[in-house]
């Protein structure tokens, strides 16, 4: 046996849940992603799902992701800078620019490659980048990957951002890099404060709008259009595999950081381009976002809903303020029971634990859609209440 297969036989974190009839992950659902799944032939009401606007299983999605397939075949074989452009990646680009009110945008494959490789690219050595202790992994590994120095703050926390701004100096770049909406715990990056910040200690500002797009903002623009702040945002990150019920991503910027990316970025030059149904599939979504504003009215008056119920239950559910509200347990083995305990009754959840969160931190993570109907909120809110006092979690 080699050295790799004998340090990794000792790996067995994952088994010990297995045995324990707990492990939670990689469970296969057999039907579209909607507020209903299906699952090992049962029916579970989904709560895990990022797909905010529920347009996964919208028909006219579907439609232009199959006429985009017929049209364009199912793959490009080959990068944006090379033979993999179609007139649809173009038409994305464009609309998405005018979309979230910046010059230009670039659309790549995944929202994580889109933090990977602007982040690398966009900050070098005698540079500086700045992240939020919570920002999402992709930005962590983006942030390593750059010749930057790597400072961060404690999360939300202006004081401490202060703090270590105060010490760099004035005419050197430094880039604050925040999630608009923390993905595990709902709650919101402080942007009036940071950009305030910014213009104090002469920074520039990205802002990862994964969980912020199709929530919050004119026609679901993300939490900068929200704060007014779109202008003083120097950087733009969005996905579609959330609100825009696709695979695939984008940086917004102004035209010359664009022209730069476009011509250097490893993670656009060096990967094959999106897929002309995803690209097709993102598309659509987005018009039907800005046709259809009663959408994101529904998931704000069945996120309040929710919310009002959780805390009326006695929940402990933090600081959200967005359709992700965390169920806090608090303890890892508990987490994994509870998030069994309520798919045992038919409610899909996901369990949150290090490093997606401090260990004192576990929760389990409840998001709401567009289609989610009130009764369902209901149903989920009274299986889990069950649960959370059956081990002593809430009374
Ligand atoms: C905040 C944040 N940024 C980036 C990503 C990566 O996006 P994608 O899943 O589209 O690759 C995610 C996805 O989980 C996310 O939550």
């Amino acid at each position: 046996m080699g050295q790799l297969q004998e340090r990794y036989k000792k790996y067995r974190e994952p088994q010990k849940f297995m045995e324990a009839g707990v492990y939670p992950y990689f469970r296969a659902i057999t039907s579209k992603q909607g507020t209903e799944v299906e699952m090992a032939g049962q029916n579970v009401l989904m709560f895990g799902s990022n797909a905010y606007t529920g347009l996964t299983g919208d028909q006219r999605v579907i439609d232009a992701a199959k006429a985009a397939l017929d049209k364009y075949g199912s793959g490009c074989a080959g990068s944006r800078f090379l033979n993999g452009t179609l007139d649809l990646h173009v038409q994305l680009e464009k609309e998405l620019a005018e979309f979230v009110h910046k010059d230009d945008t670039l659309c790549f494959s995944t929202g994580f490659s889109v933090n990977q490789g602007v982040l690398a690219q966009v900050v070098g050595k005698g540079d500086y980048i700045i992240c939020d202790d919570r920002d999402h992994a992709s930005i962590v590994d983006g942030r390593r990957l750059s010749f930057a120095r790597q400072l961060h703050y404690k999360h939300n926390d202006m004081e401490d951002l202060e703090r270590v701004l105060k010490g760099l100096p004035q005419d050197s770049i430094k880039l604050i890099v925040v999630d608009g909406v923390f993905s595990m715990e709902g709650d919101l990056a402080k942007l009036p404060e940071i950009v305030e910040l910014k213009h104090k200690y002469n920074c520039s500002v990205m802002v990862d709008e994964a969980h912020g797009l199709g929530v919050f903002g004119k026609n679901g623009r993300g939490v900068c259009d929200y704060f007014g702040l779109t202008d003083d945002i120097d950087l733009i990150m969005g996905t579609f595999s959330k609100s825009l019920a696709s695979i695939g991503g984008f940086i917004a910027s102004d035209k010359d950081t664009i022209n730069y990316l476009r011509h250097t970025c490893r993670t656009y030059i060096f990967s094959a381009s999106n897929t002309p149904a995803a690209t097709a599939a993102a598309m659509e979504a987005l018009h039907i976002l800005q046709e259809e504003p009663e959408r994101i009215e529904h998931l704000w008056d069945v996120t309040k809903y929710a919310l009002k119920r959780f805390r009326e239950e006695g929940f402990e559910i933090g600081e959200t303020e967005s359709p992700i509200i965390p169920l806090y347990v608090r303890d890892i083995e508990k987490t994994f029971i509870v998030t069994k305990l309520a798919f045992d009754a038919g409610v899909f959840i996901n369990p949150v634990i290090p490093p997606a969160c401090a260990p004192q931190d576990t929760l389990v993570r409840f998001a709401l859609m567009a289609n989610h109907t009130k009764e369902q909120v209901e149903r989920g809110v009274v299986a889990l209440k069950k649960v959370f006092v059956e081990l002593g979690i809430i009374k």
